[in-house]
């Protein structure tokens, strides 16, 4: 990040440069990169980006201790970035060539052959194998999955009266559906939480490196049993399907869907259902008012959307970006949660067509499985609040605590109260049969 340049006679980047940036001549080093790791970027994201958008709509962040980043916090320069395949590439191995072994983000960000890392054809074939597969499961069988594996969750807690809705449900609930999705046996589920948290956290070399190393050992072994024995599973759909990935690049993109999949549905739900506990707007919610859960789970996406910032991208050749030089090799990320908060030239706040965000990120890399995602949050939103009626927020919202790490917004814990219910329904919508959806003549 030395290298990087940005101009110092953009209005907006003098005011921030203040501490110790000579203003003029037109280009001068970054001083000081803003953390996005540790306590204050968790705590408070809103204050950090808004100390970021006095840059301009690119700003030099430190994604951990000595890895620096160009973070892109502006929408419109976000669009621009995400729709641009030829100046910006995905694949990220000029930048890993900088970066020590042990980056504790070079788990995430580190180049696999699988859609997120790949540009061009073979992002295309990539993508194709997860949009393709994803298409085959019916929504029906998706949502009584939901339902089933939320009934499950619920009857946990159910009669405590107490819960936290994080550990409890939202963490599980994906989980417990995308192990099924993927195969994977239910006695092997703790074995791939910690490690998928752990990787979004990046909190130091070795818990990263582990926690790679492990997701891609389990998965690994998974993906052999399928080879073996296939089943009617998202592995064993990847593995017939005709793009004929290899082995190992059928293990990269399990681990991708579980990796990009379980983490931000689970911030999704407990975003969503910590606005609705504790946001007066929504609390006639759960008595029958006026907003839903789709409402919730919307206004998370636009305003802590559960994937904050990410969408590494590197520059094919150096470019003038929105006033900084950016030289190949440099990595820049772009900043949803920043973005989304100032659709540039719209004014701030809730707007009645639910306002624009890149939650989902643009382009050809946008998240492929935004309809699934949606459907899963809604269900499993639904399902609780159904069943628990008077759930309340057994802290204020704003003693909440949130996880540290550059790139999600998410919740530590979401304590609850409620009534305890001792006879929760058991699953009518218990699935039956495999994921397609039932052909019509069985309807
Ligand atoms: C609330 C839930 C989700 C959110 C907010 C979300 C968001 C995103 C975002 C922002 C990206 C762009 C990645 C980047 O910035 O580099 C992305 C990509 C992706 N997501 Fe999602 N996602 C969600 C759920 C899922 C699920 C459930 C799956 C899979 C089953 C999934 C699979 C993927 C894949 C494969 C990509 C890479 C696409 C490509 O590079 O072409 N996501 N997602």
């Amino acid at each position: 990040m030395d290298s990087a340049r940005y101009r110092a006679n953009d209005g907006a980047h003098a005011a921030a440069g203040r501490s110790g940036t000579p203003a003029g001549p037109a280009y001068h080093r970054v001083p000081r990169p803003v953390p996005l790791y540790g306590a204050e970027f968790a705590a408070d994201p809103r204050a950090v980006y808004a100390r970021l958008r006095r840059y301009g709509q690119v700003a030099p962040v430190e994604i951990a201790p000595g890895v620096g980043a160009h973070l892109v916090v502006g929408y419109r320069a976000a669009l621009d970035l995400l729709h641009d395949t030829e100046t910006w590439s995905k694949d990220p191995r000029a930048w890993q060539a900088t970066v020590p072994p042990d980056c504790p983000v070079l788990p995430l960000l580190g180049w696999r052959p699988n859609p997120m890392y790949n540009d061009g054809e073979a992002h295309r074939r990539y993508r194709r194998v997860v949009t393709d597969t994803l298409g085959m499961i019916g929504p029906h069988a998706l949502r009584a999955r939901t339902r089933s594996a939320a009934d499950a969750l619920i009857r946990r807690f159910a009669a405590a009266g107490t819960a936290d809705l994080v550990a409890d449900y939202a963490r599980d609930l994906p989980l417990m559906l995308f192990n099924q999705l993927f195969g994977v046996p239910e006695e092997d589920h703790d074995r791939l939480v910690a490690p998928l948290a752990a990787l979004l956290e990046a909190s130091g070399p070795r818990a990263a490196g582990r926690a790679g190393d492990a997701v891609t050992r389990y998965v690994g072994e998974l993906v052999n049993r399928k080879v073996r024995e296939p089943g009617d599973d998202l592995t064993s759909w990847f593995l017939a399907h005709p793009a004929r990935l290899t082995t190992e690049e059928v293990v990269h993109h399990v681990a991708l869907a579980l990796g990009a999949g379980i983490e931000p549905v689970t911030n999704l739900i407990s975003n969503a259902l910590s606005r609705m506990l504790g946001d007066d707007r929504y609390y006639s919610t759960l008595a029958g008012g006026a907003l839903t859960a789709w409402d919730a789970v919307h206004d998370v996406l636009r305003e802590e959307p559960p994937i904050a910032n990410l969408g590494a991208h590197f520059p094919r050749r150096a470019v003038e970006f929105h006033g900084v030089r950016i030289t190949p090799g440099e990595l820049v990320l772009i900043s949803y949660g920043a973005a989304n908060t100032t659709p540039d030239g719209l004014p701030p706040g809730p707007r009645s067509d639910g306002g624009a965000h890149l939650a989902w990120s643009a382009g050809p890399h946008a998240c492929p499985a935004r309809g699934p995602a949606l459907l899963i949050a809604t269900t499993a939103i639904e399902q609780l609040t159904g069943q628990l009626c008077d759930l309340a927020l057994a802290v204020p919202r704003d003693r909440l605590a949130w996880r540290p790490g550059p790139f999600h917004t998410a919740l530590a814990h979401l304590p609850v109260r409620f009534t305890p219910v001792r006879d929760t329904p058991a699953s009518a919508s218990a699935p039956r049969g495999g994921l397609r959806p039932a052909p019509p003549h069985r309807l």
